[in-house]
């Protein structure tokens, strides 16, 4: 068992990165035997899902819907905030209620939340029927620990995180759109954020292994890839091979897949280049994904972003003014300790300022480990949570009325399933990422499709489609 530090995680030497190709011979033992996965986050969680689905379904299990036909159980956990906390052991009631009954059920965590010690510590003392505990930078390990489990509790979880592995294989959930990790963990140290702690250094995948990986996914057809990155934008960094997230998303776009996405962009590594190969590429999506955080240079400041509003305001202004149709969204936290009143009107300001497409909006969730959390934090509670009903009013404002100029308007949708089981309804997104619900059959799945507007809310838009295919 091995167990990470944070502390030695946050003072970590910039070592060189060892790549490794990952060869893992799995054999189908289980077979007749159910899987139930849980994925609780963000995009790199569901993604290090399609992983695990993986290494499941080649040991032989096949996927079941109710927890209660399982016999193995993983749970893919997020330490973001503590609300994604809580929905893990939340869960975890019911999984030691079915262990009383079902004594062979194997129970694993994985994921974010297994980076942190005192979860581990907690899990060790408080929750002796869980089987399995793997870390998110040895995912591959599920298999030998699945093999090894025998009733003890079995952990194996590394603080270390200067490797890259190639050749890892996933079981993907949609054969139409793909996830592509490009750069792994996160350098920036926001002072709120517990990332850097879980997802380790900030290391990137060697160029010639993304673009094969696009041109395998392209050949296999799908339309769609979205690259990721904790900081997708800071790609290539630490490589020091010359070249950097504009030069990748060129070489990406030069493959001709149909659809190109990305996430998440730092405002901080926001290049110029990047905004001209957005612009020059009908293949990459006019969509910006750009989290400002706060309107007060103050909490930015106290936030650690390293940019002021008025860089963002200009950095927001080019690639307004850039990219054509280009929809930029945006995250924002409320609440951080020692935002005051007429900081948090600068946030309402720069939303009203901006006019986002829409926004994911949070209350400030204390991490142990950062430094945010040593912070003063006199506001109470009541006051957060009407500074977030007050920003989601304005939010949400715009997110309607960016929606209704779309109104009677054609566009094309890149139609991805079915908009509820057993609907006549289609779904699917906007190349500005808008997501539109569709009457049609499901002979559309897979299609993109031109679509007129028909109604317009502040989530989501309703459409026909037109009967013209797009071709690409
Ligand atoms: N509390 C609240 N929100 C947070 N985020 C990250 N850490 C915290 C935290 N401790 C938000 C940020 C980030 C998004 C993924 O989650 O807005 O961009
Ligand atoms: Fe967290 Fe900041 Fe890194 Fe984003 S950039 S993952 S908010 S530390």
């Amino acid at each position: 068992m091995v167990l990470p530090d944070l502390c030695l995680e946050r003072n970590r030497e910039k070592t060189d990165i060892e790549y490794i190709n990952l060869d893992l011979d799995l054999k189908p033992v289980f077979k007749g035997k159910k899987y139930f996965l849980r994925t609780y986050g963000c995009q790199m969680n569901v993604h290090d899902s399609e992983e695990i689905k993986y290494y499941l379904e080649n040991l032989g299990y096949d996927a079941c819907d109710t927890l209660e036909d399982a016999d193995i159980v993983v749970l893919n956990t997020c330490a973001i905030r503590e609300n994604a906390k809580d929905k893990v052991y939340g869960y975890l009631g019911r999984c030691k209620h079915l262990k009383s009954l079902k004594k062979d059920l194997i129970i694993c965590l994985a994921g974010c939340l297994m980076q942190e010690p005192h979860e581990i510590e907690n899990i060790r003392q408080n929750h002796p029927y869980i089987d399995i505990i793997v870390g998110t930078h040895n995912l591959y390990d599920l298999p030998k620990l699945i093999a090894k489990a025998s009733g003890k509790q079995n952990i194996e979880v590394y603080s270390n995180s200067d490797k890259v592995y190639e050749n890892i294989r996933y079981s993907r959930d949609s054969k139409i759109s793909a996830w592509i990790n490009i750069a792994y963990g996160c350098d920036k140290f926001c002072t709120y954020c517990i990332v850097p702690y879980t997802r380790g250094r900030e290391r990137s995948r060697k160029m010639e292994n993304i673009l094969e990986e696009v041109k395998y996914l392209k050949n296999h057809g799908y339309l769609e890839v979205t690259l990721l990155g904790q900081n997708v934008n800071a790609y290539g960094k630490d490589l020091n091979l010359g070249y950097d997230f504009a030069i990748l998303l060129e070489e990406v776009a030069k493959i001709g897949i149909a659809r190109i996405r990305f996430v998440t962009s730092h405002p901080w590594n926001f290049t110029d280049q990047m905004i001209d190969v957005i612009a020059k590429y009908p293949n990459i999506m006019p969509y910006i994904h750009l989290p400002i955080q706060s309107g007060s240079d103050d909490i930015l400041k106290k936030m650690n972003r390293k940019y002021t509003i008025e860089e963002y305001k200009e950095l927001f202004n080019k690639i307004k003014k850039k990219i054509k149709n280009v929809s930029v969204t945006t995250d924002i936290i409320v609440g951080f300790p020692g935002e005051t009143e007429e900081d948090f009107q600068k946030t309402l300001d720069i939303v009203e300022y901006c006019k986002y497409d829409g926004a994911y909006t949070f209350i400030y969730s204390k991490r142990v480990g950062t430094s945010a959390a040593k912070m003063p934090d006199p506001t109470p509670m009541s006051e957060k949570e009407e500074r977030l009903r007050r920003l989601n009013e304005v939010v949400n404002k715009y997110s309607l009325m960016n929606n209704q100029k779309l109104l009677n308007k054609e566009v094309e949708v890149l139609v991805t399933g079915e908009s509820e089981k057993g609907s006549n309804k289609v779904c699917g997104y906007t190349d500005t990422f808008k997501l539109v619900n569709i009457e049609g059959n499901k002979d559309l799945i897979g299609k993109i499709v031109k679509v007129k507007i028909i109604d317009a809310k502040s989530f989501s838009l309703d459409g026909i489609a037109l009967p013209e295919e797009v071709k690409n």
